[in-house]
């Protein structure tokens, strides 16, 4: 099971992104190390927030994405900002060949480096592996495997160690909390989350388990005193960037 990309989602996702700023403070972190690039390739791009923040600084990006819904709502988002330098493309990665461009990002995608490997192919100077510094262990119910563990950085390191590879590892905690325009927006929130996970196991939220999750998130809610999102999930995201160096 992957990320879902819905019309929920999606909203709360760009919500979080511009309320928090993490978009913007993720690709001023990862900008100077990519100075001399201008071609950019996505891989798993999602909305592709970061690319947008990092399109005024590059020729063009290509942000490839299987999810239709994510691609729909990042081909808007290009019309928006009028970043035409940035391509929106739905595909399954696996299956493209001969991409070559200066940079590969690749945030948050993919659960193995294996990953790594087939996308270093693609770039010709720097590959960006944007990580959890911890990641969450996996989702699992009644040991169904429903989302594998992500990639964390404590793999990665490891796997471009081996390799040989020259690399930098920048070290943040970037914010990405989740504002909501009301309680009911919160609640909504997290059955989404839950009843999505547990009807992936055929047990859409049987035993009450957003109830028991939307309790405790409540109790971690802020009062921002903002009329349109008076209320926050905050959430300080520790991140782990890769910069490999390919030239
Ligand atoms: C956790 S999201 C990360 C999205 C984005 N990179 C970000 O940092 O916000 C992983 C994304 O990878 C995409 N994805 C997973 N497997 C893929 C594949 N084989 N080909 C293309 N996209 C894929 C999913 O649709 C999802 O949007």
């Amino acid at each position: 099971m992957d990320f879902i990309w819905n019309e929920k989602t999606i909203d709360w996702f760009k919500t979080a992104s511009a309320y928090t700023g993490f978009h913007s403070n993720l690709a001023s972190l990862v900008r100077p190390y990519i100075e001399d690039c201008s071609t950019i390739c996505d891989i798993g791009c999602g909305l592709g927030l970061i690319d947008l923040e990092l399109a005024g600084y590059v020729r063009d990006i290509i942000c490839i994405d299987q999810n239709e819904t994510a691609i729909g709502a990042l081909n808007e988002f290009i019309r928006a900002r009028g970043a035409y330098n940035v391509v929106a493309r739905a595909a399954d990665v696996n299956t493209l060949t001969g991409e070559r461009r200066d940079a590969v990002i690749m945030s948050f995608f993919g659960s193995s480096v294996e990953a790594i490997s087939r996308f270093m192919s693609f770039c010709e100077k720097k590959m960006v592996l944007i990580v959890h510094e911890k990641p969450m262990p996996a989702k699992r119910v009644n040991a169904v495997s429903l989302r594998p563990k992500p990639l964390g950085a404590a793999e990665v390191h490891g796997f471009l160690t081996d390799r040989g590879l020259t690399f930098q590892k920048l070290n943040a905690v970037i914010e990405f909390g989740q504002p909501f325009k009301s309680l009911e927006d919160a609640k909504d929130f997290i059955l989404v989350y839950a009843s999505s996970t547990s009807e992936a196991a055929g047990a859409r939220d049987a035993d009450g388990r957003g109830e028991r999750l939307y309790n405790d998130m409540a109790k971690l809610l802020v009062e921002t005193g903002m009329p349109n999102y008076p209320l926050y999930l905050p959430k300080p995201k520790e991140v782990a960037v890769f910069i490999v160096d390919r030239m």
